[in-house]
């Protein structure tokens, strides 16, 4: 193999050098290094074509558009094998899965040795951030999976160009991905080629060289490396060692009737909306929303002293199923061509359908596994987890900042959750060291489409419990030095939402989707000084009349339940959080233990 690394197309030493030594340890029956053109593309949609991974959509209705179907061991992230190879369990701290980092690459030898058998060894350079971007940071994948190169062509920005960027001796990120399967001579091959055995999957990062070993997986954040992976839990780690931030959190820009424009990041767990509320229809006239991410946000401090947020990405691997005219419109016109669908329905006029797509579902079809499918089957024709990557540039309202390699000062950052009760519709923090304590608090009730039992609250700090590769205590500790780095006045606003409210008899109280215009408009409003608000003990609530709710059916009694402050529920909140914060140990930043405790005395003096 030692000769493909003569025609490669770069003469990075290091990249060369770890080329070649992968190379002969995964014995791969050809290397290729992706250009990331057009043709490219092209050849590698064919051959996925001609091998069953794919299946190309009717050009007229999904014009350069393929379904993939995955194997049905291998559908999510699989966040109990995600490693952190800290080289002490203390530095990986509690939230994560710690793995002693010699023995798990001497796991990783062997298990990589000799797995690209009769496959080919892609050679992905990408970039995540704008080429030009201070921030940007540039990854090298090595994966035998074309549906990868595919999938991070449209998520990140990938090819020639990063090479050239990384010239003779720039450094890069390694990220190793194999799918598992070797192919053994005269072997046929599947359309989805994986390791089965959820044990012998291994998603592993290395704080100490920021590497990462994907093995057995081909699905989603599993092997597209620059996503959770590379922009999420290794860039935590650099962004504490550098003193910026990687966030789980979309980024939007508000425009107000007047033409005042505010950015917002926010940061959700999954299954709560961020690709809906990134890119919304506002409900209210004259607002426009226009997105800029509806996943993650590396944020740094501008010169000025504000806050610069900036989406790593290019792409959208969103949640099909729930993705409708009116939940996400944006959405679906985002994916109406060059996207690839995973898991969908297929149509008999070869197009694509999920579940609450807000279209009659078809006559027959087949289902995300290619069984043939009928409304009532009673199977789901879509896998709850199925996703479409759309690239980010057909979003309808993309903003004209979007690429800006500066990033948009934001003038509020958002928590949220899936909480049916106690967590009011909007909650701004009373300042910094308050919001702080509100995103180390977030969680969200599970859904029935997950794993767990339904309505189990999982706290989830932040949104990056997943996603934070470090102590989470430290983690809590690099977002409270903020204020010794700037004026605290420069630092966007912070507010908690909840759209998901219920009443006792388990009703929605709130409508959600283009009406949470009317929350973000507030929000604008307190960070231009000019909403109404009333202090109570968890923070300032809007005023019921503060809240613009002109041309909305919501009676006086569900605004006031949404606006009220749930004194026994916040005791429970508290105690909950209080067992969290217990886990963090010595880590746990004494500024919210006190935040904690003076928010207990709060409700108590509320009583
Ligand atoms: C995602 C997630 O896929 O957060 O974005 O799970
Ligand atoms: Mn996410």
């Amino acid at each position: 193999m030692s000769g493909h690394a003569i025609t490669a197309p770069t003469r990075n030493a290091r990249l060369l050098a770890w080329v070649e030594e992968m190379t002969r340890l995964c014995q791969p029956a050809q290397v290729h290094w992706c250009d990331g053109s057009d043709q490219e593309y092209q050849q590698l949609c064919d051959l996925m074509v001609a091998s069953g991974t794919f299946i190309k959509l009717d050009p007229q209705r999904r014009p350069n558009s393929y379904l993939a179907r995955s194997h049905p061991s291998d559908v999510a992230r699989v966040e109990d094998r995600t490693f952190i190879c800290a080289d002490t369990p203390e530095e990986a701290g509690p939230t994560n899965h710690w793995a002693d980092p010699e023995e798990m690459r001497r796991t990783l030898l062997t298990l990589f040795k000799g797995c690209m058998t009769g496959r080919t060894l892609y050679v992905i350079p990408f970039a995540m951030g704008p080429l030009n971007s201070p921030l940007c940071k540039i990854g090298i994948e090595i994966t035998d999976s074309p549906y990868v190169v595919a999938n991070m062509r449209i998520m990140t920005r990938m090819g020639q160009a990063v090479l050239d960027k990384l010239g003779p001796d720039g450094t890069f990120i390694p990220c190793m991905h194999s799918v598992g399967a070797p192919l053994q001579p005269g072997q046929a091959d599947v359309p989805w080629p994986c390791e089965p055995d959820p044990k012998k999957k291994y998603i592993v990062h290395f704080p100490q060289d920021y590497s990462i070993w994907s093995y057995g997986s081909g699905y989603g954040g599993n092997a597209l490396l620059g996503k959770k992976c590379l922009a999420l839990r290794i860039a935590s780690l650099v962004a504490h060692k550098e003193g910026w931030l990687a966030e789980h959190m979309l980024i939007l820009a508000l425009t107000a009737p007047s033409g005042r424009k505010h950015y917002v990041a926010a940061a959700f767990p999954s299954a709560c909306g961020k690709t809906n509320l990134a890119m919304m229809l506002p409900s209210l006239p004259g607002w426009q929303v226009h997105c800029l991410g509806d996943d993650i946000a590396w944020i740094r401090l501008g010169k000025d002293g504000r806050l610069y947020a900036m989406n790593p990405e290019t792409g959208f691997f969103g949640v099909a199923p729930g993705t409708s005219q009116h939940s996400n419109p944006n959405a679906l016109a985002a994916a109406s061509r060059n996207t690839i669908f995973t898991n969908v329905l297929l149509t008999p006029d070869r197009d694509v359908w999920w579940e609450d797509m807000g279209v009659p579902a078809p006559a027959h079809g087949w289902d995300w596994q290619g069984q043939e499918w009928t409304p009532d089957c009673g199977r789901k024709g879509a896998h709850p987890n199925a996703r479409f990557t759309a690239p980010a540039a057909q979003c309808p309202v993309i903003d004209p900042d979007w690429e800006n390699p500066e990033g948009v000062p934001l003038s509020a950052i958002l928590f949220g959750g899936r909480r049916p009760s106690t967590i009011p519709l909007v909650n701004e923090a009373f300042g910094w060291e308050h919001g702080v304590f509100m995103g180390s608090a977030c969680g969200s009730e599970t859904t029935a489409a997950a794993l767990h039992t339904a309505g189990v609250l999982r706290r989830d700090p932040f949104a990056m419990l997943p996603f934070c590769a470090y102590h989470m205590g430290d983690y809590f500790a690099h977002w409270l030095e903020l204020p010794q780095r700037t004026d605290r006045d420069k630092l966007p606003k912070i507010f908690f939402v909840n759209w998901f409210r219920k009443n006792d008899n388990g009703r929605w109280l709130w409508p959600g989707f283009g009406e949470n215009s009317r929350v973000l408009k507030w929000i604008c409003e307190r960070v231009d000084g000019t909403g109404r608000a009333r202090q109570t003990a968890i923070g300032w609530l809007p005023t019921p009349e503060a809240l613009d709710l002109n041309g909305l059916r919501i009676s006086p009694e569900d605004v006031n339940e949404l606006l009220s402050v749930d004194v026994p529920g916040w005791k429970n909140e508290i105690a909950d959080v209080a067992a969290n914060y217990r886990k963090l140990d010595s880590h746990l930043p004494a500024a919210l233990s006190q935040e904690l405790e003076a928010l207990d005395q709060r409700l108590s003096a509320a009583r």
